[in-house]
């Protein structure tokens, strides 16, 4: 049976910063931001934007724009590092939102950064082993990255959702069957203790910790392969990576050549050339997306793969690797085949007209919205002047009332005095 992605979309905040911006306020070389980390632009989320509204609107645009039925829906699961509740997962508000069938199952995943691949590895074994019944699975990796005001991680945040239509009429990915590699340990990188909304990392340690993980994965998945030559490099038209930040996908490529090469090549390597055009033609051109909105976590890996499903052809891409990684740790890599004719979707996916409305915040306006975000979670709102966002999403999260969350644009909602008493607490 085929297995594969049916339908994708995006879904980004409406506002963003420059990286050069942020570097200049900061006292660091912009170069640094924008060369070093390889990132231009980071999306910022207001405090009325939240994972289940990113998740809501993505998911919106994924079946409308590939006229999917909602009742076809039997599976709905979240991957996310920034859940709203310790208890509750963000998939149920998401079920609410869209009206799915009580039927559906529905759950969260969470292991950082790796949330969304592991269900899309859940989605493809229901649908593969035939419980899903003609069913297809709505998977959505949603994530805000927070790291504290002036930390190294500040340029590496970002936010987004992904959404994804698993089924057995895979129109834009199949999934190899039966070739991924996967690897576990336990690492101190990256964690978020339950009392902190923002993320604790070691950095460097981190990306050594991403690397052993990519040659942890791959060594399993070439040791299990019946065909290990899969994995060749010179079977592979694209290599996607986790995008923490696009110059993280640049040593990963560099580690994976390296693996497939059987050899070290630094900088001095007569190979180095070959690494450095391998990156150009199998990873680079489809990092041009998660360079303008930053991390999005569970989700990065998933904007490169809608990146190269809205530019590439058929004829020059037709397999592909994908490596997911999340902090803690947890990896895979497996190998996947772009739909023959997946082409004629491609103004569907194409997330980059929304990203060019997006408005643009000065730093002492995202500092100001980073300082609300504690303002509405914990139901304070006197302060908030929500009208400064001027934002115009279907769904909006309106805080909490009597330790309850309330949305906006949900099909049984708040209604909308509710939102314009937020709204307009700015013109009071
Ligand atoms: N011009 C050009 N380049 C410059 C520069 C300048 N003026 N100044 C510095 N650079 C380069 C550096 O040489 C370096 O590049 P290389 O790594 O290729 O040498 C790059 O810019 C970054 O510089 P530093 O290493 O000095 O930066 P830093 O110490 O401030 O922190 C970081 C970088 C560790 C990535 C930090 O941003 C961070 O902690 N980020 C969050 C953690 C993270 O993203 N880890 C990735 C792996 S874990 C993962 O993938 C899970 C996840 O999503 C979090």
């Amino acid at each position: 049976m085929r297995v594969g992605i049916e339908a994708i979309a995006f879904h980004s905040p409406e506002h963003y910063i420059e990286l050069a911006d942020l570097a200049q306020v900061r006292g660091v070389d912009p170069n640094k931001f924008t060369k070093g980390l390889g990132q231009i632009r980071m999306a910022v989320a207001t405090p009325m934007e939240d994972t289940v509204t990113l998740a809501v609107n993505a998911a919106r645009k994924a079946l409308e724009n590939f006229d999917i039925d909602y009742g076809d829906i039997g599976t709905l699961v979240v991957g996310t590092e920034s859940g709203v509740d310790h208890s509750k997962p963000v998939a149920v508000y998401v079920h609410e939102a869209l009206g799915l069938r009580s039927n559906c199952h529905t759950y969260e995943t969470k292991h950082a950064c790796f949330g969304g691949m592991a269900a899309v590895f859940s989605a493809n074994d229901w649908i593969s082993c035939g419980r899903a019944d003609g069913s297809k699975a709505l998977i959505i990796a949603s994530d805000i990255a927070r790291y504290p005001i002036g930390d190294p991680g500040e340029p590496t945040q970002g936010a987004g959702a992904v959404a994804m239509v698993i089924s057995d009429k895979p129109n834009l990915l199949q999934f190899d069957p039966e070739i991924s590699g996967h690897y576990t340990k336990q690492v101190m990188d990256f964690w978020r203790p339950l009392y902190s909304k923002t993320a604790f990392v070691d950095g460097h340690y981190s990306i050594d910790c991403y690397l052993d993980a990519l040659d942890g994965a791959l060594a399993d998945a070439l040791d299990k392969a019946t065909l290990p030559e899969l994995f060749r490099m010179d079977r592979l038209d694209a290599c996607i990576y986790h995008v923490p930040f696009t110059k993280m996908a640049a040593k990963a490529h560099h580690r994976h050549f390296e693996t497939d090469a059987g050899e070290k090549i630094d900088k001095e390597s007569a190979r180095f050339a070959d690494v450095r055009a391998s990156f150009a033609q199998r990873t680079g051109p489809w990092l041009s997306l998660n360079a303008i909105v930053g991390n999005i976590y569970t989700g990065s890996l998933f904007l490169s793969l809608i990146d190269l499903l809205r530019a590439s052809t058929g004829a020059d891409v037709k397999q592909i690797s994908l490596f997911s990684y999340g902090s803690g740790c947890a990896a895979s890599v497996n190998i996947a085949y772009p739909t023959p004719g997946f082409e004629r979707f491609q103004s569907k996916i194409d997330p980059e007209p929304e990203l060019k409305a997006r408005r643009k915040m000065s730093i002492a306006q995202y500092e100001e919205t980073m300082a609300a975000q504690d303002w509405l979670e914990s139901g304070n709102t006197a302060q908030l002047d929500a009208g400064q966002w001027d934002l115009t999403g279907q769904v909006l999260y309106l805080g909490n009332k009597n330790h309850i969350r309330r949305y906006s644009g949900f099909k049984r909602s708040v209604p909308q005095a509710a939102v314009s008493e937020l709204l307009g607490a700015s013109a009071q």
